[in-house]
């Protein structure tokens, strides 16, 4: 299931391991902000559309600011932007935000965590998620995480595929119900 504007495009005949992937990805600056703001907002809306539990606050797009602002600044996080290549270049069309936690009950003592993973639908299916999960792993893994994971709604079942495509399998749940 996806949002009327999150189409995904044909599958592409290029293969997921392709090394050249039709975006450039770099760490993300403050100045990117107002650029990576609509993709997570475009995300949380989609998220929305999964369940009525992560409906959108209508203080969203602030709090994308504020919360990307701090994660740029948290050497505990890692922002990637994926940049366009052509007519796109310079044109931010992915992100991926992902923190270090630490696991105290757990070994590995420190997970990464994907919390946020997009690209607008023209740049999907041609193995550029694959290279964003490539590349914010091994950040992860360079700020000391010994294990990776990722959040998303338990219906989203492309994300699901997605990661289980990629060996992820899932650890723990969350439920919920309204109060
Ligand atoms: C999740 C996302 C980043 C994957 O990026 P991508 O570049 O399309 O992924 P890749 O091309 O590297 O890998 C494609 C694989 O993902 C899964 N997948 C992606 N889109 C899919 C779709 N529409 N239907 C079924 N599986 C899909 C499949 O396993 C697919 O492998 P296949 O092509 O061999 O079937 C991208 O689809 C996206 O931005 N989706 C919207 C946001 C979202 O749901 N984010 C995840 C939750 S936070």
């Amino acid at each position: 299931m996806t949002a009327s504007n999150e189409t995904n495009p044909p599958v592409s005949p290029a293969p997921s391991e392709s090394p050249s992937v039709p975006i450039h990805l770099r760490p993300a600056r403050p100045a990117d902000i107002p650029a990576l703001v609509p993709l997570l907002l475009r995300l949380k809306r989609l998220n929305e559309e999964f369940d009525p539990l992560l409906k959108v606050r209508d203080d969203a797009d602030e709090q994308a600011h504020a919360v990307l602002a701090a994660n740029l600044a948290d050497p505990k996080s890692v922002v990637l932007a994926a940049e366009g290549i052509g007519a796109d270049r310079d044109k931010v069309v992915g992100v991926v935000r992902a923190v270090v936690r630490e696991r105290p009950f757990y070994v590995p003592e420190h997970e990464g965590v994907i919390l946020d993973i997009y690209l607008l639908p023209l740049y999907r299916r041609r193995g550029v998620g694959e290279y964003l999960l490539r590349e914010v792993s091994t950040a992860l893994k360079a700020k000391g995480a010994g294990v990776v994971t990722a959040e998303f709604p338990a219906q989203n079942e492309i994300a699901s595929r997605f990661y289980a495509k990629r060996g992820f399998r899932p650890i723990t749940s969350i439920h919920a119900r309204s109060l």
